[in-house]
């Protein structure tokens, strides 16, 4: 496993500014997540270090060595894309065990076949080893796809929303799985993704991705707690953050220059004494919990509800807020 580096590096396509000057370490055995709409640059950022694109600029180094001058193939990086590919005429155990055969890695067929059987129980593909590639459902496809990457040990993993096509049971425990064969393996890698659970659940480190720069880099933690501007605040959180004018609720301190807060569920009080300033508007029941959609004057907020307390459409509540974050006029946090 190794160190990554990325240093100024820029890459376009045509007018396309994919990549601007984008900077990033890896430390070696680090999880790290980037989190990006469609189109932020996330799969460009993975085919860059992969050595699928050059940049136009920038350095990429892995493990201390330059590699923008190596081809693919001699980069040492395990690749899971986005749109899993697979060898179709193989069987799965044949897809799995296919990056070990290579003569370059000297396996033994002992050795191929104990890791083969190792993977495949990992990713949950054990009972359909010899079905053929074309022969499984878009999930087990994907999950082919990873085991293919986990059976190698290179230097890193690359990740592209490898969990998004399967069904959230699976996801939520390949999740958790991927997380845990990561650790321990000591391994290094980048996973990008457009699921904020995703992220807070898995990295070490989060990279907010916009329009092709890092916007803000931290542990979950900091990127929840700290965000440095609105689009940061905005990424996380469910449900989503709400944005209300300064002098809308009772309860804050606005610094100078407050021109947005932002009010996530746990900056919102509830309550059903006292002079109401709010009103149901309705109550979306999740089983496990309550979104309540409230109506203040004419702004619209949601957050989570006790479930204890039957809230229904029409009733009038008191909202205060308690230590929410505050933005300026460009969305720029102000402490
Ligand atoms: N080969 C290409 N030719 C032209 N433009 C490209 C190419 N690859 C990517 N782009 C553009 O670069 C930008 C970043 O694309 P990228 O695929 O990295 O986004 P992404 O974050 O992976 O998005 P998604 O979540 O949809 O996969 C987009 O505007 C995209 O249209
Ligand atoms: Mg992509």
């Amino acid at each position: 496993m190794a160190e990554v580096i990325l240093s100024g590096v820029n890459k376009r396509f045509g007018e396309t500014e994919a990549i601007g000057d984008f900077s990033l370490t890896i430390a070696d055995g680090e999880f790290v997540v980037l989190l990006g709409p469609t189109g932020a640059g996330k799969t460009t950022t993975l085919r860059l270090i992969a050595g699928l694109e050059k940049p136009d600029s920038g350095e990429i180094r892995i493990g201390g060595e330059a590699v923008m001058d190596l081809a693919p193939a001699a980069r040492d990086v395990a690749f899971v894309f986005q749109q899993y590919s697979l060898y179709p005429h193989l069987s799965v155990y044949e897809n799995l065990a296919f990056p070990l055969r290579s003569p370059i890695h000297r396996v033994s067929r002992d050795e191929i076949h104990r890791r083969v059987l190792e993977v495949a129980r990992m990713v949950r593909i054990d009972h359909k080893l010899e079905n053929r590639a074309t022969r499984l459902s878009g999930g087990e496809m994907q999950r082919v796809a990873i085991g293919r990457a986990l059976i190698r040990r290179p230097a890193i993993y690359l990740m592209d929303e490898p969990l998004s096509s399967l069904d959230a049971k699976l996801r939520a425990e390949l999740r958790l799985e991927l997380k845990r064969i990561q650790k321990e393996l000591g391994s290094t890698l980048l996973y990008v993704t457009h699921d904020q659970i995703e992220a807070m659940t898995m990295a070490d480190r989060i990279g907010i991705l916009a329009d092709g720069k890092l916007v803000q880099i931290g542990t979950p933690r900091e990127i929840y707690g700290n965000p440095a501007n609105l689009h940061v605040a905005a990424r996380l959180g469910q449900p989503h953050i709400n944005l209300l004018p300064p002098g809308l609720l009772p309860g804050t301190s606005e610094p100078a220059g407050t021109k947005t807060i932002g009010a996530r569920t746990e900056h919102l009080q509830l309550l059903t004494t006292g002079d109401a300033n709010a009103k149901v508007a309705w109550v979306e029941h999740l089983g496990d919990q309550n979104h309540l959609h409230l109506t203040v004057a004419e702004h619209k907020l949601t957050t989570l509800a006790d479930p204890h307390i039957a809230f229904r459409s029409g009733d009038r509540i008191r909202l205060t807020l308690k230590d929410p974050l505050y933005f300026g006029a460009a969305g720029e946090r102000l402490t």
